[in-house]
């Protein structure tokens, strides 16, 4: 017969294992280079991931763990001076054709002139959900830390711990607008080229003379629920779980996005001209 105290103990030693693991952070431990043939790089003992890209490919590397629910905390160094065409990336992703998706992309641009914080959010297979935004720092001078937050009632975007958007779960209240709350997802970085598209709608091409082009990884923590046990992680797990933007935090929010925000699809009349998508007009 187990006995109570004993189990009590064990149950508590698990959790803090679990959360141990959870922000530890050590790339050599939690992720994998999947790709680049060599361009992506582990250094200093697991605490600096680099991915480059030169004319024959990128590179790119995905978390071992799977999650459902969890912050993702990402401190990351872009390509400096003439990053025109590349795109670098820090996202979340399950699989499949109905998959969910929740993703920072950032996207280069000639020397001098700013980055585009391109951010969307796919439900069911379904995205065209972008924002962009203009960042208050160079993003190629130093690491800054980029954040999702992803709980059963929203989806919310960090930049140095500002929020700079959110997407509501609006599942029960609003027709059409699924929220992701059952697939399991990986993190995922990448580097790669578009320069068919990314900078200035793709009429700044790569200047692969300028190759290759780097961007580093650090203080990566994935506080997250396992795919398997999102309940004991929901009654032993941390703020964020049901963490929800109090006052102070709708105001920064509103803020950051009347100031940053560049792009917004809930407001493009041009792809909507019958009105903005269902998400977008819920208060
Ligand atoms: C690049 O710089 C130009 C000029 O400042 C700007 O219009 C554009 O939005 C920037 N970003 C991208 C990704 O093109």
């Amino acid at each position: 017969m187990a006995s109570g105290p004993k189990l009590i103990i064990l149950r508590a030693l698990c959790a803090a294992a679990v959360l141990a693991a959870a922000v530890a952070g050590n790339f050599n431990q939690d992720v994998d280079i999947t790709w680049g043939d060599g361009r992506g790089k582990i250094l200093n003992g697991g605490n600096l991931l680099t991915l480059s890209m030169d004319r024959s490919s990128g590179s790119g590397f995905q978390s071992r763990s799977q999650y459902l629910y969890g912050r993702f905390d990402m401190q990351l160094k872009l390509i400096p001076g003439d990053s025109a065409g590349t795109v670098t990336t820090f996202y979340l992703s399950s699989q499949g054709s109905q998959h969910d998706e929740i993703d920072f992309e950032f996207l280069g641009n000639a020397s001098g002139e700013p980055y585009t914080v391109h951010t969307n959010v796919y439900s069911q297979g379904k995205g065209g959900r972008e924002q962009q935004f203009r960042m208050w720092f160079d993003p190629t001078m130093g690491f800054h830390t980029y954040t999702v937050v992803w709980n059963p009632s929203h989806i919310v975007f960090y930049v140095d711990g500002t929020p700079i958007r959110e997407f509501r779960n609006l599942a029960g209240t609003v027709a059409g607008v699924p929220f992701p709350t059952s697939q399991p997802m990986r993190v995922y970085a990448s580097v790669w080229d578009a320069e068919e598209w990314a900078t200035q709608g793709g009429r700044v091409k790569t200047d692969w003379s300028k190759a290759p082009f780097v961007a580093s990884y650090r203080g990566y923590a994935a506080a997250g629920c396992t795919a398997n046990d999102v309940a004991s992680c929901a009654r032993s797990n941390g703020a964020w779980m049901f963490q929800e933007l109090d006052a102070a935090g709708k105001a920064e929010l509103k803020r950051a996005q009347a100031m940053y925000m560049i792009y917004d699809y809930c407001t493009d009349k041009y792809r909507f001209p019958q009105g903005p998508p269902p998400e977008c007009s819920a208060k």
